[in-house]
């Protein structure tokens, strides 16, 4: 167990040990800008011996933002999130950011047509007037590439460790990669090898705006946890191509946001409360008579995720980044024993911020997160925490 708590590096950066606070979208802030909690929320985590913690959800420009109001990188943000950065550093830890388009998972409407890499149904935002996504083009495939690099240029200059390029969870790089979502008949459609070639293009994008040394990691998906989805065939595809660019790190999960998204929790659904959370009467008389039909539930087990991250272990020498159900001292032995390099965990550090200081000083062995999920009903009620707590 000694050796999780040991120095490694990323690309050049020095953590003091292998934990990664995973990204978990915190829904604080005010008028589109970064609150206090969100300062305290990692401030916390950083004093909890998190070694490299990562704020969610840095949607790369204004359509890029899965509703209005999200926080998005601009400048007056990047002023506000310079000063988290700071505050993270004097209390010992790093700090990345994700840096993400939500594509058409959107009920954004200042953006009646979102985008995405084919024209499709859009059931998460169809109860906000936004129906259907409309096929990117050329230009629009520039300029958003350009709006990722530009974000991750302005956050390293403002102070940020590392960035996070979010290529999973169904949002836009995730929807070219996935079959399911991808159409396309022209270069970036079609085999893996054409729907991998946008996501690819913005890391190369990335990787010449920040240079080589700054750690740019990877989240990806396994699968979608879809029929025709995006597969650990293709992850393994994907995996040796992020090599080739010069990806620090690929971050393992799973899971389609707008269809399967307790593939990647896994865990108890929070019906109530997600019905509670709908923008709309319609949305919310939907939810609950389709809801138990429509959101499946996948049972929670300790590292959930681990069979299928050795097979993408056995393709690459790149840094890897465990994450999903890592639950105790046990579950992190297990990991670091089948060679994974970095461990990142989401609940049991909203449950607890001091989680791994304690499992450090031998405290306790385990979480005290029951995955009942609640937490993601909160962070569209002011913020995320853990009613457990309460
Ligand atoms: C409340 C909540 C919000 C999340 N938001 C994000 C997000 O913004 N971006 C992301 O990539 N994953 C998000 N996730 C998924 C986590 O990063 C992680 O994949 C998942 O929680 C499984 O890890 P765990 O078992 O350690 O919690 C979220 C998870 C939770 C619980």
């Amino acid at each position: 167990m000694e050796r999780a708590f040991k120095k490694r590096k990323l690309n050049g950066l020095e953590l003091k040990n292998v934990f990664i606070k995973a990204a978990t979208y915190e829904g604080m802030y005010d008028d589109g800008l970064p609150n206090k909690d969100l300062l305290n929320h990692h401030v916390d985590l950083a004093k909890g011996n998190v070694a490299l913690t990562t704020i969610s959800y840095g949607a790369v420009s204004p359509e890029g933002r899965t509703f209005s109001g999200q926080i998005y990188i601009h400048d007056r943000t990047i002023r506000e999130f310079g000063l988290i950065a700071d505050k993270v550093h004097e209390a010992g830890g790093k700090i990345s950011i994700q840096l993400t388009h939500c594509g058409y998972f959107s009920k954004n409407k200042e953006f009646k047509r979102p985008l995405a890499p084919s024209r499709r149904f859009n059931a998460y935002g169809f109860f906000s007037g936004i129906p259907f996504s409309k096929a990117m083009t050329a230009s629009d495939m520039q300029r958003v590439s350009e709006d990722f690099a530009i974000a991750a240029a302005k956050l390293q200059s403002a102070g940020f460790d590392a960035v996070e390029l979010h290529m999973g969870h169904g949002y836009l790089l995730s929807q070219f990669l996935s079959p399911r979502t991808n159409k396309r008949k022209d270069a970036y459609g079609g085999p893996v090898a054409g729907r991998a070639r946008y996501p690819l293009e913005v890391l190369k994008n990335i990787r010449e705006k920040v240079g080589g040394d700054f750690p740019v990691l990877v989240k990806i998906n396994m699968s979608d946890g879809l029929r025709n989805g995006f597969n650990i065939e293709d992850c393994r595809y994907m995996a040796v191509e992020l090599e080739k660019a010069a990806c620090s790190a690929l971050i393992l999960s799973g899971g389609f946001t707008s269809i399967t998204p307790f593939y990647l929790l896994r865990g108890d659904v929070p019906l109530m409360g997600m019905i509670r959370n709908g923008t709309s009467l319609p949305e919310k008389i939907t939810m609950a008579l389709f809801g138990p039909l429509i959101i499946k539930k996948y049972r929670f087990e300790p590292n959930f995720f681990l069979a299928q991250a050795k097979e993408i272990r056995k393709v690459t020498k790149m840094p890897l980044v465990y994450l999903g159900g890592v639950d105790s001292r046990e579950g992190i032995r297990e990991i670091l024993d089948e060679g994974f390099d970095f461990i990142a965990l989401g609940r049991p550090l909203i449950h607890d911020p001091y989680f791994l200081k304690k499992l450090e000083t031998n405290e306790i062995e385990k979480t005290g997160c029951n995955r009942c999920n609640e937490c993601i009903v909160e962070m569209d009620r002011g913020g995320i925490r853990c009613t457990i707590n309460d």
